[in-house]
């Protein structure tokens, strides 16, 4: 009972103290960008959380042949090497701020490497993974469902899951809370959402993924990561394209 209680008070403090937190948020686009440049906007520590998903996603087994969707590109801090290291047309990013892409094209990727590797980019603010022309068999969203609604990470999870190839791995990270945080306000780059570790594995489930709770990543943030996957046989992409879809 005394453990209920506790974990009740929590709950409110918590929800209350992120309530007040997300009143005032940096503003998004490009008035965000006169007063945070790009590397800032997506959180910093730029080299670091580039190199950790890239080196993670390597060990997570991705080849260049792999097609992989960055959900929330942002400036490509981990983008641009991934636009590097897939072959051409295979980096799919979608990212809802237009203006984080075309300061990341312009200052952080060669445009020799832009134009071989040929990466694909829908901007959209409601996850119009239908507007890309191949199915990735992996994605990450890394520092995306820290922001957003549980309405928006559903809407995302199942957005994805009809556009993904079977036994596809989507890897994405979130700020773990050992109580239920009830949030008020709406999505937001700036504002901080955190979900327990049951909450993570609902939204997948419902979507129709299964899921593989990974947890500690090295995020030096301490962002946790869970692998949702689309249930189904891993074909190779060369025999994915030849079944013609
Ligand atoms: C903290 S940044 C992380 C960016 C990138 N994943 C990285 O690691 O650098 C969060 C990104 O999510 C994007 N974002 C937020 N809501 C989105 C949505 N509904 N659709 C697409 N992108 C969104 C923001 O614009 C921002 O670029």
């Amino acid at each position: 009972m005394a453990i209920f209680l506790k974990n009740i008070v929590n709950s409110v403090n918590e929800s209350i103290r992120l309530y007040k937190k997300g009143k005032n948020p940096w503003p998004e686009g490009e008035e965000g960008l006169m007063v945070r440049d790009h590397q800032k906007m997506v959180g910093g520590k730029w080299d670091q959380i580039g190199r950790l998903q890239f080196e993670f996603m390597k060990k997570s087994g991705l080849k260049p042949e792999d097609i992989l969707c960055d959900v929330a590109c942002g400036s490509f801090r981990a983008g641009r090497f991934f636009i590097s290291y897939l072959n051409p047309g295979n980096y799919l990013g979608i990212e809802k701020q237009q203006i984080l892409v075309q300061e990341g094209k312009k200052k952080e990727i060669d445009p020799i490497i832009w134009s071989e590797k040929k990466p694909e980019i829908v901007i959209s603010d409601c996850f119009e993974f239908d507007q890309f022309s191949k199915n990735p068999n992996f994605a990450i969203a890394n520092s995306l469902f820290t922001h957003l609604s549980s309405q928006d990470i559903k809407l995302c999870l199942a957005k994805l899951f009809l556009k993904a190839a079977p036994g596809c791995k989507f890897f994405a990270t979130y700020f773990k809370s050992d109580v239920k945080v009830f949030h008020i306000h709406k999505s937001h780059s700036s504002r901080r959402f955190q979900y327990t570790k049951s909450q993570m594995i609902n939204f997948g489930e419902i979507t129709g993924w299964e899921v593989e709770y990974i947890g500690d990543w090295k995020h030096p943030v301490n962002q946790v990561m869970v692998c949702y996957i689309k249930p189904g046989t891993a074909f190779s992409q060369k025999e994915h394209r030849s079944m013609g879809d």
